[in-house]
């Protein structure tokens, strides 16, 4: 059999037949924005790695919301910086701490208009940075940072969260938090688990974003190693095991197959975090002129929704929502 010339590029040739053929459209409801919130601050901090991107006031956040919500986005994941830092980062759960604030307050402006994920971990509340409760010996104490996180659940969900997103990589943190939740009534609030989660260079400026340094550190011995993909399946099916309701794969553009392996594993929803330094990174080409940031952001974000996530979690989010 033989093939007529042209028989691909004449499917090409304008924009209209291009968008009639199209297999993934980018839409705004397929975003949620990260945001920061610091206590002790009496204005909006830039954060210098992620242009556009601001450590918030409880009062400035407000004003965030306000712009989110006007574009259309249905959701948005809030991180908390505390004024104090210690050993277990009790600020996490204290019902009156920073991040337990801003949820209300947000709660309060957007009602059930808008989804109000909570990260939960403790690395942003911790003067040693570790998602967990570090032992003498630098080791990590899995099972007594699950007490943490049934606290930090119960604080967030009495505080107005939607979604509860544990993203500390603790091995049984899903089923721990399913049982606080349940236990105080919050039989409702679904959990996003952060399943496939790597130990990824790509999360630097997140870090000056939560004033993380990890000094001579790092989180390998409980993210993943970004060599395994197999593993990833197993650490999707533990959490699903253990009740969860979502799950996420992050960061994404250098795992999209793992997001498309998920996507055969599972019929959950899947979410995918664009991660800071993969904000980074465009942006800063884009300024100095070697790319144009827009149409690589629609890009990769298409290519992560192409792969099989529902949403993405992306610095991206108000940007593009403005001209899609
Ligand atoms: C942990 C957490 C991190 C990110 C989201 N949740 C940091 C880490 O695990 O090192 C990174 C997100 C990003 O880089 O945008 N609480």
């Amino acid at each position: 059999m033989t093939f007529p010339l042209h028989r691909l590029r004449r499917l090409r040739k304008n924009g209209a037949i291009r968008r009639l053929i199209s297999e993934t459209t980018l839409n705004v409801d397929d975003f949620v924005a990260p945001l920061f919130v610091r206590e002790g601050i009496s204005e909006a901090q830039p954060i210098d790695s992620l242009p556009g991107v601001f450590q918030h006031t409880r009062e400035s956040l407000k004003r965030e919301i306000d712009e989110i919500m006007n574009l259309g986005i249905p959701g948005i994941i809030l991180f908390g910086i505390p004024e104090k830092k210690d050993s277990t980062g009790s600020e996490a759960w204290n019902p009156d701490g920073i991040v337990q604030q801003a949820i209300a307050d947000c709660k309060s402006i957007a009602g059930d208009d808008l989804v109000i994920m909570s990260d939960l971990c403790v690395d942003e509340y911790t003067d040693h940075g570790h998602c967990g409760v570090v032992n003498d010996d630098g080791s990590i104490d899995n099972d007594l940072t699950l007490v943490l996180y049934k606290k930090i659940a119960v604080a967030q969900a009495n505080a107005g969260a939607d979604v509860i997103a544990p993203s500390g990589m603790m091995d049984g943190q899903v089923a721990a938090i399913r049982n606080a939740l349940d236990e105080t009534n919050n039989v409702d609030i679904p959990i996003l688990a952060y399943s496939a989660k790597y130990a990824s260079g790509l999360y630097g400026p997140f870090r000056e974003a939560v004033n993380v340094s990890l000094e001579n550190s790092d989180r390998k011995s409980y993210q993943q190693d970004w060599r395994n993909k197999r593993e990833a399946m197993n650490e999707i099916k533990a959490d699903l095991d253990e009740g969860a309701d979502m799950i996420m794969v992050k960061p994404a553009i250098t795992y999209l197959d793992i997001i498309a392996q998920a996507r055969e594993l599972t019929d959950v929803p899947i979410g995918a975090y664009h991660v800071s330094g993969e904000y980074s990174m465009i942006k800063a080409a884009g300024e100095k002129g070697w790319i144009d940031d827009k149409q690589v952001a629609i890009e990769q974000l298409t290519a992560v929704k192409r792969s099989g996530a529902n949403f993405i979690l992306t610095y991206f989010a108000k940007e593009i929502a403005e001209c899609l």
